[in-house]
């Protein structure tokens, strides 16, 4: 849990209500928090989901690991302190995006359940849908596919504290849906996330 610095700072409430910003946007915001080991197929499910969000109308953005850790996290590694951080940053972030009426879909592998919950807890406390989902895709496969020819490197010692090799990946126990990408194709990802959302009212009439 960050600690709270500085002092003397008062809450600025603004008049603008969620359900205002709602109504002109025509859609309630929410985060989608995908977690799963790399090359699981976060990045790729989110992008393909986020194309079809656009089509059909929606407000939807992308916050991805490697692209946010190129900008706004490029002071974090991969200690278990700086993943914490890493997560914690997000969650506010797509908090942020969430409640300005976004339908935000993060991808990060998120290894550790603590720093996932206190998002959850983070959205919950602030009325903001959080749905949580396992992107599962065993090891041996994700090591299949390794694009980025991490889990190569990973292996071979060149990549210290690589997730799923020398560093933990822990999977969520109640995630709101769970995908196994090994099985599913993307397309058929996407409809099972579109169903998701529409089960949580987030996709409209
Ligand atoms: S997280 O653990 O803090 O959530 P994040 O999703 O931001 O990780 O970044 C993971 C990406 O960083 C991987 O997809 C991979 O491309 C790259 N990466 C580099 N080093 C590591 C490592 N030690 N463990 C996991 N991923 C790594």
């Amino acid at each position: 849990m960050a600690e709270q610095k500085a002092t003397n700072i008062t809450w600025h409430e603004g008049s603008v209500t969620r359900e205002e910003r709602h109504k002109n946007l025509g859609q309630k915001g929410c985060t989608l928090w995908m977690t799963g080991l790399s090359a699981s197929g976060k990045s790729t499910v989110a992008v393909a989901l986020e194309q079809v969000l656009l089509q059909r109308g929606k407000h939807a953005y992308r916050l991805d690991g490697d692209n946010i850790r190129m900008g706004l996290n490029k002071n974090l590694g991969f200690s278990a302190e700086d993943r914490a951080e890493n997560i914690r940053r997000i969650g506010e972030v797509a908090k942020l995006f969430a409640d300005a009426g976004i339908i935000t879909v993060t991808s990060f592998i998120s290894p550790y359940k603590a720093d996932r919950d206190t998002v959850r807890k983070l959205h919950d406390d602030a009325k903001i849908p959080f749905i949580e989902v396992y992107v599962n895709c065993p090891l041996d496969e994700a090591e299949k596919r390794d694009p980025k020819g991490l889990y190569k490197k990973a292996r071979a010692g060149q990549i210290k504290g690589f997730t799923g090799i020398d560093d933990p990946y822990e999977a969520p126990e109640k995630p709101e849906l769970e995908l196994r990408t090994d099985k599913l194709s993307i397309a058929e990802s996407v409809q099972d996330l579109l169903d998701l959302l529409a089960k949580h009212g987030l996709m409209g009439a």
